[in-house]
């Protein structure tokens, strides 16, 4: 084994050529397909983002309109799915829930799942973006015991979403324009990060020729974790416990800085940004937009802002380069649309979702991709003889 290197965790091991998003982690630089985050964040849609990633290039006018329109088509799940939610216990996390139903995907569309065929993996693309909050949504009603909405394929893809969300049959659904935008641009700022783990886990899946669905389902599990998009609702019982203990900021930092318990500060570091996260800047500025317009202040972002400062002007942090990533400000902003904790990641999956397929499928085209299996140093015991059960 004298030719393999250890690199745990993957610090500095590149697995792919890529040419869908870049990062310059000391400069706080995103771009995705060569545009910079912030004129995104500032001028396109979550659709018209989604397509890019996907497809390479900003569509056309007629290109968005068509791909708006094939995914409106698709919105609806398969009436079979609906009695998927019922077999979940009513308090099921909505993470395994998404998860679980975007696998099954693949039993309904078992003509589909070539992942050599271009126009399978072209209507499965399509299937999984319209689906998704779909999915989402249903999982969230299940969770509230109210009854499934069908999309209504007037509004767009989130706009739809927050209708089947929070819409009730009985009652006229007042769609708000600032929290549709707001989240849209949620989803822009998450929509890829190049080689992160979830994205790692889709291509590793998919290297294998397992399906898109396969590929995606196990993303999200990957995503759920609290050192990646779990973070977003770990933010949030962080700020709640340090409210609830009577909001000493500088008594919880010095926690942190003496690991206590492993206490982290969540939303905090990154392994490739070493500089503010150019997300977490977006974000936050969402964030007063959002408190100003929508339900007045919120004191917890008071908080939020007070941590922040803190750390950004402590030794500990400062030496080790932690700065916001764009899970700090995330889960004050979807609290206040009304979604509860536990929807956060879920939010977070879809707007991840068109950066998995984008990889995927720049992945399964690439001619120099081989099925990921990385080495390892045995460090175990020596060869050594069996020992039968009454001689141990
Ligand atoms: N709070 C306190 N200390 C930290 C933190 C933090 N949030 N993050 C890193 N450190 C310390 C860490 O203890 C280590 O210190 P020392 O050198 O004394 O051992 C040093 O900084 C380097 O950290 P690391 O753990 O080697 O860094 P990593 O690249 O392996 O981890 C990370 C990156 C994001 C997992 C980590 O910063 C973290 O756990 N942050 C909190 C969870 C979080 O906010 N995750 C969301 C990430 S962004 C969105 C996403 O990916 O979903």
């Amino acid at each position: 084994t004298g030719d393999v290197t250890l690199d745990v965790g993957f610090v500095n091991t590149a697995s792919c050529k890529s040419e869908i998003t870049y990062i310059d982690g000391g400069e706080g630089i995103l771009r995705y397909r060569g545009y910079p985050i912030e004129q995104l964040a500032a001028k396109s849609s979550f659709l018209e983002t989604s397509y890019l990633l996907i497809y390479g290039e900003l569509p056309t006018a007629t290109q968005l309109e068509e791909f708006d329109q094939r995914i409106r088509r698709h919105t609806l799940l398969l009436e079979d799915m609906k009695g998927f939610f019922n077999g979940f216990p009513r308090d099921a996390h909505p993470m395994p829930v998404l998860s679980s139903a975007v696998s099954a995907l693949g039993t309904f569309y078992q003509d589909s799942l070539d992942p050599f065929d271009p126009e399978a993996v072209e209507i499965s693309t399509i299937r999984l973006m319209a689906k998704l909050p779909t999915i989402a949504a249903y999982a969230f009603r299940k969770s509230q015991g109210q009854p499934f909405l069908y999309p209504n394929n007037d509004y767009n893809l989130v706009e739809n979403f927050l209708w089947m969300t929070f819409g009730q049959p009985t009652e006229d659904y007042q769609l708000d324009p600032v929290v549709a935008k707001a989240l849209d641009l949620l989803f822009i700022l998450h929509a890829d990060h190049e080689q992160n783990c979830s994205t790692s886990t889709v291509r590793l899946v998919g290297s294998s020729e397992a399906n898109l669905f396969s590929s995606i389902s196990a993303g999200i599990h990957a995503l759920s974790g609290p050192l990646h998009g779990g973070a977003n609702s770990a933010v949030l019982t962080m700020l709640d416990q340090i409210k609830e203990s009577g909001g000493d900021v500088k008594d919880f930092v010095s926690k942190v800085k003496n690991k206590e318990e492993g206490v982290k500060l969540m939303g905090f570091g990154h392994r490739v940004y070493k500089n503010y996260d150019p997300r977490a800047a977006l974000v936050k500025q969402t964030a007063h937009e959002i408190f100003s317009k929508v339900g007045g202040g919120n004191p917890l972002l008071d908080l939020a802002m007070e941590l922040e400062q803190t750390a950004l002007e402590d030794d500990y942090f400062v030496e080790r380069k932690l700065y916001p990533n764009v899970d700090f400000y995330t889960g004050l902003i979807y609290e206040s649309m009304g979604f509860p904790s536990n929807m956060f990641t879920v939010l977070f999956a879809i707007g991840r979702l068109p950066g998995w397929i984008a990889q995927w499928r720049e992945m399964i085209n690439d001619p120099a991709t081989k099925i990921g299996r990385p080495r390892q140093l045995y460090v175990g015991s020596p060869a050594r003889d069996y020992v039968a059960a009454d001689a141990r």
